[in-house]
């Protein structure tokens, strides 16, 4: 919900981004809670719409997660999908209940598989070390109920996204080869300790096709029919997430409908052709549901003109709160939120403000003439910004701002130069003084 006001400001969630960043600082992250919430009702209506079974939808938070955000992912009825402990935490101390959290990850630690054991979440098995891990911790506590697990298969689908957030290729270190079914599921049927609940697969994230989605929902009934000849009382099918989002004007993916649509469709169609009764169908977008939710704002700094090349326009911040574009050249929108309506007169690089010359947050971005005190607005940063985010050269994280019908309120405090020396410590030999 981005609008202008009569000052020509950028407004979000009714509030004036300039005044935003007059109250909280720069650079700030914006997160409109309307545009978050409509994201999770439209993935929940659309399931219900289209998918006879049951459904449940489940945040993908390592695109962004914090206390306010599983919350509010929470109170829409989404469950949420965890790829550590700290993410686990994290939405235990939001008040998510645990058989509503799902524990993903290739290398779970002991400690991981403990705290997800003991608080009773499902854990998605992605391997030999995590099955061995989880009997061994079962072992230990003889009297405890099964542990809920999904086990992770790679579907050795190919889809067009970046090499880096491909998943479903076979030559991927997620999850088990599907040639090793029958090994898993007789391993799983022989402990009594471990229940098996369900499939899981993710092919990949930002993902415009929407076919790759349908071959897996068929792929996965077949392992469905599998599990079903060991006996095993599968019931769950989660297909992942993936779905792309639009970053710039040459984006132009599916709606969140028409992607749950084909899945459902998919789903129903090989349930049909295996006379299979429909099984609960889990997915777990994350860029879709937070990306659009969220800008990030700058203050421009300097500015440097290489004649006959380029301008270069420095922001407060860069590649520490937004890494994408460095990582995997991401294509981002750039919008001057003091002067909206100006024409856009000169074409420039949005230069972030590391010691590192590919930090360059957009390459080409159209602006009008602006000075050294606006304020830039990046668009659509809400997924694996600040969930990527780092202290290079030791920049404190920006703060968030969670906005609503002119409301705002801190979600996350800006870091202190102090909190960058928190877990620093100096030998004592190191801190005296020098003579
Ligand atoms: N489920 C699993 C098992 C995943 O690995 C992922 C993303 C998702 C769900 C959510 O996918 P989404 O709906 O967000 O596409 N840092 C990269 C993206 C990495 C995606 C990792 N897995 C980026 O900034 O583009």
């Amino acid at each position: 919900t981005a609008q202008v006001n009569h000052q020509d400001h950028l407004e979000i969630g009714g509030c004036d981004v300039v005044k935003l960043v007059q109250q909280y600082g720069s650079p700030l992250y914006i997160l409109d809670e309307t545009t978050l919430r409509t994201a999770c009702q439209q993935y929940r209506e659309a399931f219900e719409r289209y998918y006879p079974g049951d459904s449940q939808v489940l945040y993908a938070s390592k695109a962004w997660n914090c206390l306010a955000v599983c919350a509010i992912a929470d109170q829409e009825g989404l469950g949420i999908d965890v790829v550590s402990g700290g993410e686990l935490y994290t939405a235990l101390q939001a008040g998510v209940s645990p058989e509503k959290l799902y524990l993903h990850g290739n290398n779970k630690s002991r400690e991981e598989l403990t705290l997800a054991v003991t608080c009773g979440c499902r854990i998605v098995v992605d391997n030999w070390l995590d099955l061995q891990t989880l009997v061994a911790i079962a072992a230990e506590r003889p009297s405890a109920p099964p542990i809920p697990i999904l086990i992770r298969l790679t579907p050795g689908i190919e889809c067009h996204t970046h090499e880096y957030i491909r998943t479903g290729h076979l030559d991927s270190k997620f999850g088990f080869d599907p040639n090793q079914l029958d090994e898993v599921f007789t391993l799983i049927s022989q402990q009594s300790c471990l229940s098996c609940l369900g499939l899981h697969a993710h092919i990949g994230s930002q993902i415009f096709e929407l076919q790759p989605h349908a071959d897996l929902a068929s792929v996965m009934v077949q392992w469905l029919v599998k599990a079903n000849s060991y006996g095993l009382p599968v019931t769950e099918v989660n297909i992942g997430g993936g779905l792309g989002i639009c970053y710039t004007e040459a984006d132009d993916p599916p709606s969140i409908d028409a992607w749950v649509k084909v899945i459902c469709d998919a789903m129903v169609t090989a349930c049909q052709i295996q006379q299979l009764p429909l099984p609960k169908l889990l997915s777990e977008p994350g860029r879709s549901v937070i990306g659009p939710a969220c800008v990030t704002a700058y203050t421009q700094g300097s500015r440097k003109t290489i004649p006959g090349l380029r301008t270069y326009l420095s922001v407060d911040g860069g590649m520490s709160d937004n890494p994408r574009p460095i990582t995997y050249q991401s294509l981002y929108r750039v919008v001057v939120a003091n002067r909206m309506s100006a024409p856009l007169t000169q074409t420039v690089a949005i230069a972030g403000k590391h010691c590192e010359s590919g930090d360059i947050l957009i390459k080409e971005a159209k602006v009008p003439e602006t000075e050294t005190g606006d304020i830039l607005v990046v668009m659509a940063t809400g997924a694996y910004n600040y969930s990527m985010a780092s202290n290079y050269n030791r920049l404190p994280r920006p703060a968030a701002v969670l906005v609503q019908a002119g409301d705002s309120h801190l979600i996350l405090q800006r870091e202190t130069y102090a909190d960058l020396i928190r877990q620093d410590s100096l030998p004592e030999r190191l801190s005296q003084s020098r003579t």
